[in-house]
């Protein structure tokens, strides 16, 4: 059961691969005790932020005193600050977006989508987040414009680096939702919101913080060579140096939660993550995923949640 839609009611403005929506509820279950009750978080920590389902949930029903979010992505963490910092010119633009682009045939908008799938791909910008242009308001308008009308909202870069989903077929796209977008950025006036690998975080991180791990999945069937994610690779050896992350901030006294798929589903024999967080406690935990290459099935399957402490009662 989702829980965005309460005061605020602040949600991802974005659809994101991997999203955490509908595991929102077991995740909390797994907090530890004294964070469940007090419903008080020092210090969050969200460092592979993606469409951030658990931080938008958490600023809307716990008191989160600071809030720390990463993407190694430049073009997503663009658009957060866009939204935190200049969210009456972005609506401005959506709204145009979405005045164009709705009321045309299907053909027409599919033409309309990819003359701004070529110029998102064409005016490249300097990922400078301290100094913004119109630019850079524009490019995260473009963004979100295509994640709401591209086919399955994905993001994906090809090898030279551009934007290369294909329209997708949605009736009545809401591109403009200027409610949300006001609430998202009244929650981030207070977070910090950092482009970098995740480890850019482990200085900041003590024994008063609440760390939430979200890493692109391993792939569960050894057929699939998918280990990138939007251009950034993640094969095991990244997932081996995460495990090792993992147990330099355990070590530090913080508790932290990291989620990921579970290669049993595929291989009763596969113990990757058995072995890697093997010192933590590992639970198997259900969620509806695509099961299949086309994306189109959808089945219940095992995912993985490790914890640091001991919290089950
Ligand atoms: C599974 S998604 C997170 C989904 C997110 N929990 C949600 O609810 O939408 C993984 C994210 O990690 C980011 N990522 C990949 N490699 C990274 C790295 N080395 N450091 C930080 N972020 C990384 C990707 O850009 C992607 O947004």
């Amino acid at each position: 059961m989702l829980k965005y839609d309460n005061n605020s009611g602040a949600k991802p403005f974005l659809k994101w691969a991997g999203g955490k929506s509908q595991l929102l509820t077991t995740i909390e279950d797994h907090f530890p005790e004294e964070i469940k009750k007090s419903k008080k978080i020092e210090k969050y920590f969200e460092v592979f932020v993606g469409g951030g389902a658990l931080y938008f949930y958490l600023m809307n029903n716990y008191n989160v005193k600071e809030a720390y979010l990463y993407d190694i992505n430049p073009e997503l963490i663009l658009t957060y600050n866009v939204i935190k910092n200049n969210p009456k010119e972005l609506i401005e633009l959506l709204c145009n977006l979405q005045e164009k682009y709705v009321p045309l045939e299907h053909d027409d908008r599919k033409e309309y989508y990819l003359k701004i799938r070529k110029s998102f791909n064409n005016d490249l910008i300097d990922f400078d987040f301290e100094n913004y242009s119109d630019a850079h308001i524009t490019r995260a308008s473009q963004i979100i414009f295509m994640n709401k009308t591209c086919f399955n909202g994905l993001f994906r870069l090809n090898k030279k680096g551009e934007f290369n989903v294909p329209h997708g077929r949605y009736k009545n796209p809401l591109i403009c939702d200027e409610k949300n977008i006001k609430a998202v950025s009244k929650k981030l006036k207070d977070t910090y919101i950092i482009n970098g690998n995740y480890t850019v975080s482990e200085d900041l991180i003590d024994d008063n913080s609440l760390v939430y791990l979200d890493p692109p999945y391993r792939p569960i069937s050894k057929k699939s060579s998918f280990t990138t994610y939007a251009g950034f690779e993640f094969t095991d050896t990244h997932q081996i140096e995460l495990g090792e992350f993992y147990k330099r901030i355990s070590d530090k006294g913080v508790k932290a939660i990291l989620s990921n798929s579970d290669p049993k589903n595929e291989d009763e024999t596969d113990n990757f993550f058995d072995d890697l967080y093997k010192d933590f406690t590992i639970d198997r935990v259900q969620a509806k995923r695509s099961i299949n290459s086309n994306g189109k099935k959808r089945g219940l399957i095992n995912e993985i949640l490790v914890t640091n402490y001991d919290n089950l009662t």
